[in-house]
């Protein structure tokens, strides 16, 4: 069967909001220490502690916004900390992520000026599990207070007189679990204590994000929405891949050739939680002023062999390309309600956009994803559908074929396409209404093996290429999707 896209050049469908390419740094394993922070007098080329390659690779992403410090971490973390002298600081114990010592040599101040180096938004997480409100409403006059107040004195002595500019701030995270096991009641009632306390001071407006569901969980979106929906900004949702389920999640490499339909299937599921989620927010908040806010998702497999189990160190291959590029389609197409989303974790955790060792660095099949997707980011969404074959995968089928399309200030388009399947390639119509087709390039990235991936002895084994297999007539481009590929095809 020839799969068909038509993309109505001239169908708005409102902007699709740059943070949904946002990211999730977490002090867990070696995202923070050893990826982003190496101290100043490491060896590793860096700036103010920060690595230079890392940060000259993720800015090539536009990297909008950045989640931190948690995750679990932050219902465990206690700001102060990790603020004043470094050598000063308290070493305390990582209980969550693996029992390392946690030297606190990275803190506010050390987060906002990584902040500055990306030119990026910084998204900060407060602590309900084990924090106090006291605690979380010095943090934010800490970072924002602009005068003479006891926190904005404290950050004055420790050399930063201005405030930071801070738009969004979690109140609590995964307060179903890690982030104290509450019940949505409890948990509801505290979201409106502590984020009363959470002050707007001068000009800084926050954004304040609730800890949303656990996936299917609708009862507690249910409850928030009903409880507090009126004093949130936004709802957060968590969902991860575990090709196996949780607790036999798989390896990221080496896998069964069946594994690979069965992640596909758990990628595409996110829709369905976007739509159900979503029509309870819809009950409470028809106007969607209440954004949802994915801030922690990916695929996250098993540890590499003879690593840390608790620091979450995965390989990441052409699978994980798409699970990142089917994902970010389907958030694109709910960009109604989908205002931001973080992938987990940047670097060196679960599904990440860069791998370390020591003064090395490579980019996975997943940074490639993103870059070639990048052109979406605060562009107009354009009205897509799609008639695609399908792949069953035992009772279930889901289609092959994934897709979003966007149109920039300055004119062009990018369509932005997937072929879910392992083996067998697509022949594509795909017609552009209303669109002149003299000026197309489009490029992909795609592999043999299944589980194709990048080494720091081949850096290079996976990434994308510039693709001409396909033909123009008229408004209509036919092009031939190969299995296992992410094409972006851009119009000016
Ligand atoms: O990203 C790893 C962990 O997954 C986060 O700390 C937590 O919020 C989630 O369970």
């Amino acid at each position: 069967m020839t799969n068909k896209v038509v993309v109505n050049a001239d169908v708005s469908k409102g902007i699709i909001n740059k943070n949904i390419y946002g990211h999730f740094a977490e002090h867990l394993g070696r995202c923070i220490y050893e990826g982003f922070w190496v101290g100043e007098d490491s060896d590793i080329p860096n700036t103010d502690g920060i690595r230079n390659d890392v940060v000259e690779a993720l800015r090539n992403l536009n990297i909008p916004v950045l989640r931190w410090p948690g995750g679990c971490f932050a219902d465990e973390y206690h700001w102060k900390d990790g603020i004043g002298p470094r050598e000063n600081r308290k070493r305390m114990v990582n209980t969550h992520w693996g029992g390392v010592i946690e030297n606190n040599h990275f803190g506010t101040h050390e987060f906002f000026r990584l902040c500055e180096l990306l030119d990026t938004e910084p998204y900060v997480n407060g602590n309900v599990g084990s924090g106090t409100v006291q605690e979380m409403s010095e943090w934010v006059e800490y970072m924002t207070f602009d005068g003479e107040s006891p926190m904005a004195n404290l950050r004055q002595e420790n050399g930063k007189s201005d405030p930071w500019k801070l738009k969004y701030f979690g109140v609590g995270n995964e307060n179903w679990g890690c982030g104290g096991n509450m019940r949505p009641q409890y948990y509801a009632d505290l979201y409106r204590r502590f984020q009363t306390y959470v002050r707007n001071y001068g000009d800084n407006k926050i954004f304040r994000i609730a800890g949303g569901a656990n996936v299917d969980d609708y009862n507690w979106t249910e409850v928030l929405m009903r409880e507090a929906g009126h004093l949130m900004d936004g709802l957060s949702l968590h969902y991860y891949v575990h090709p196996g389920g949780f607790w036999n999640k798989g390896p990221a490499t080496g896998f069964e050739e069946n594994v690979w339909d069965i992640t596909m299937e758990k990628t595409v599921y996110i829709e369905e939680l976007i739509k159900r989620h979503g029509t309870i927010m819809d009950k409470y908040d028809p106007e969607k002023r209440v954004a949802m806010i994915i801030d922690e998702w990916g695929a996250w497999y098993d540890v590499e062999p003879g690593t840390n189990p608790g620091f979450l160190y995965q390989q990441n291959t052409i699978r994980d390309a798409l699970v990142a590029g089917v994902s970010l389609n389907i958030f694109n197409n709910h960009n109604d309600r989908v205002q931001m989303a973080n992938i987990a974790q940047t670097i060196n955790v679960i599904q990440a956009m860069i791998l370390t060792d020591k003064e090395k660095m490579i980019l996975t099949p997943t940074y490639h994803v993103f870059e070639m997707y990048k052109g979406h980011q605060d562009a107009e969404r354009l009205d897509l559908n799609i008639e695609s074959s399908t792949i069953k995968i035992g009772e279930k089928e889901i289609a092959a074929i994934s897709g979003s399309a966007s149109k920039a200030k300055d004119g062009s388009i990018l369509i932005t396409l997937c072929n879910l399947d392992k083996g067998e390639a697509s022949d594509l119509m795909l017609d552009l209404r209303g669109q002149d087709l003299s000026n197309v390039t489009a490029r992909i990235i795609t592999a043999d093996e299944l589980d194709a991936h990048n080494t720091f002895d081949k850096p290079d084994n996976v990434k994308p290429e510039e693709y001409n297999q396909f033909q123009i007539s008229g408004s209509e481009l036919t092009l031939q999707l190969p299995a296992k590929s992410v094409v972006s095809i851009s119009v000016k």
